[in-house]
Parts: C-alpha cells; structure tokens; sequence
C-alpha cells in the first residue's frame, strides 16, 4: 500500500518529533512531504533538514497534489483558525493536543470537519503508553469493581526560558497555563479512566513563572459514577521534573502509573488476582525505548490504520471537545470561586481569550 504523505504545519519545538518519525521510516505507513511555517527561514530550515518541501500558507500546503494528510502543531490558539482554512480540501486532519482553546473554536472545527467530510484526530499519544493500555483494559474487564478515587499529579520543571522561548507561552489567548497546556494529558486520562464528570472545585496560583495563566492548580472532581477525582498540577517544580502519574482506586484493585509521563507501572494490585497479573510487569511495566517518542510513534500508526481501514479513530473532534469543557470549567471555578457543574456555558473562564478581556 502506498505511504500516506503528510505535511506538517508549525515547525516548533514538538514538529521535531513529529518530522523524525515520519522523515525516518518509524511509521511503516506514512512519510513526511512537506512543512510549513508563516516563518519562512524557519520552514526553510526544516524542510532543507528532512529533505522535503517548504511552504508558507497552510492552505497552499492543503490544496498541493503532494500532500495525502496535515498535521497542525501550531501554538494552541491557532489551532481552530488553521483547520478551518485546510478542512476544505477534504484530506484528514491531525491536530496536537489542546484541539483548540475556546468551545466555540472547538464546534467551528467539528463542524469544518464535517461539512468537509474530513476525518480529523486530536493527538493524546499517552493513551498508548504501554502501562495505560493494561490499564484500561483492566477497567474495560471489570475488574475494578465500583470506582472510589482517581488522582492525577503532575510535578514537572518549566523555567522561565521554557516560556520566554515563544511569546505565546503562557498566555490566556493562545496556550493557557498547565492545566491547559502540560497537564491536558493527565487530565484527559483521568476522564478516560474514571468516566464522565459532574462537577469541579479548583484554585491555581502562579506561584514561580513570569506568565499570565497559572503554573500550579489544584482541582477536586466528583464523578457521575460516585467516585471522587484530583487534579495536582504544577511547572513550578524544581529543580527538576519529579512525576507524571495516574492513581486508579476501586473497590476491588488499585494501580498507580508513574514515571515522568505516566509511562511506568508503580503498582499493580487486584483481589482476586488472575494469571496475567503476574506477569504484567514484564509485558508492561513500562515503554519501550524509542529514540523518537515511542507514544507518539503509535499514535501515528493508529492514524494510518484509522485512514486506511476506515476505523474509528481513540479521539475525534467530539472527544477533543469533551476535554476542553472539563478543562474550562476548571478555569470557570478558578476565576468564580464556585463548584462548577457539567455541563456549563463558560461566563468568566479567561482562556482562548486576550488578556484585556474583562
Ligand atoms: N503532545 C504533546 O506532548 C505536545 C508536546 C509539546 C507541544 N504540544 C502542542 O504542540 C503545539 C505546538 O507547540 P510547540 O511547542 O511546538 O510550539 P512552537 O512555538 O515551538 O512552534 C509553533 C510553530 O508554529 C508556527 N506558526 C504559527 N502560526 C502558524 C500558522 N498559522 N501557520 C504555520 N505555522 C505557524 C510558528 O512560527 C512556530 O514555528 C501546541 O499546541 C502544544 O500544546 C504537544
């Protein structure tokens, strides 16, 4: 079958990832064709690298008879005006994590998609990690009983360089703070284990970095299914990274997913044990190594299998949205003070929006 050839938009920090696995062979269905930046030395730069072609309008990349596929790895806030310009030209469209920043920009891209007959997938690579795939299906199995507590805590080190690096970093217009940016992973996860959410109580501060959002929040959830749910997330750690990680309580087992990004095994424990669990440390304690991000690696091969085999893609446009309502009504009892039930039309929920908004 023919490689799928993709064009990359936005040659950051993170289209390095996303360039070395399609430049270099590591996802046996697809090939890195094009990039493209408004930058035009950047996106010279990149495409002289990878030996591809540059371009410096997103669409004119989209309508170009080279590219089968686009991924958007421009920052946050653009992420909804870049789709809706290439959805016309009706080839599948991949996006990095946070789908977009505002509900609105987040139904303007669904609906772009679907007007289009686009196939459109939001990037949550960590959902194949390794211990998260044992996980879940231990929860798909049942063996978890009736849900009781899941917490999600990320300890990580972002220094003001981190932030000064672009000037989009950290604003409420175009990225928010870390529970927009960072911690979307853990927060997505957290919904994808426990089930659906009632309602959130949160406080931030911006305790260590010099930016408009928050580096550090703290957020209690309450599940529709009884459980209880925390949010402990910070950059202010220092004087390095301590943790990513997952707890998942129930009734009948508890497992706790560490490492940096949730990608290690802590514990593994269920009454009754079955054969498996002995072994589930072996199997899938943890990633295996990979020199271009293992996760993100099969995150593509699931794009390529969804495209050609005409399967249900993990996270679609509906799913995106479903995080960035949980994530805006955490930003809605920040600024409120309030428990903030789900569903909820944001009123004082400052992200996506310019900082002089009142
Ligand atoms: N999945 C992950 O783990 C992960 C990790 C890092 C970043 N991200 C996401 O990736 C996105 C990009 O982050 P980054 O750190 O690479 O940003 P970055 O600032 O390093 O790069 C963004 C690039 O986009 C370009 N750009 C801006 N507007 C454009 C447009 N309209 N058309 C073409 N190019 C344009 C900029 O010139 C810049 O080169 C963000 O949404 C971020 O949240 C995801």
């Amino acid at each position: 079958m023919n490689k799928l050839k993709f064009g990359l938009i936005g040659c950051g920090k993170i289209a390095m990832r996303h360039a070395n696995l399609l430049a270099k062979g590591e996802v046996p269905g697809a090939t890195l064709q094009g990039v493209c930046d408004l930058n035009r030395e950047r996106a010279d730069a990149f495409a002289a690298e990878y030996g591809v072609t540059p371009f410096y309008d997103p669409a004119e990349m989209a309508g170009s008879g080279q590219i089968d596929a686009l991924t958007v790895l421009t920052p946050s806030g653009l992420h909804a005006e870049n789709v809706v310009k290439i959805a016309p030209f009706g080839k599948p469209i991949v996006v990095e994590k946070p789908m977009a920043l505002k509900l609105e920009d987040a139904d303007r891209v669904i609906e772009a998609c679907d007007r289009h007959g686009v196939r459109l997938f939001i990037v949550k690579q960590n959902r194949f990690n390794a211990p998260i795939v044992a996980l879940r299906r231990a929860i798909d199995e049942g063996r978890f009983g009736r849900m009781v507590l899941g917490t999600v805590r990320v300890r990580w080190c972002r220094r003001q360089d981190y932030y000064d690096e672009a000037p989009w970093r950290g604003t409420w217009e175009n990225d928010g703070g870390v529970l927009a940016n960072q911690a979307s992973h853990h927060v997505d996860m957290l919904v994808w284990m426990m089930g659906e959410v009632e309602s959130v109580f949160a406080r931030a501060s911006t305790a260590l970095a010099q930016i408009e959002a928050e580096d550090t929040a703290v957020v209690t959830l309450k599940f529709k299914n009884g459980a209880l749910g925390i949010i402990e997330a910070t950059t202010a750690t220092r004087p390095r990274d301590l943790e990513g990680s997952l707890s998942v309580l129930g009734e009948k087992g508890s497992v706790v997913v560490g490492g940096f990004a949730m990608n290690e095994l802590v514990s593994w424990e269920f009454a009754p044990q079955i054969d498996s669990d002995q072994t589930v440390f072996d199997e899938h304690g943890h990633n295996p190594k990979h020199p271009y991000g293992y996760a993100h690696k099969c995150y593509y091969d699931h794009v390529v299998d969804c495209i050609n085999n005409d399967k249900r893609q993990l996270v679609d446009g509906l799913g995106g949205r479903k995080s960035l309502e949980l994530i805006s009504a955490i930003y809605e009892s920040i600024e409120t003070g309030r428990e903030i039930p789900i569903r909820f039309t944001p009123k004082r929920c400052r992200l996506g929006r310019p900082s002089n908004t009142p």
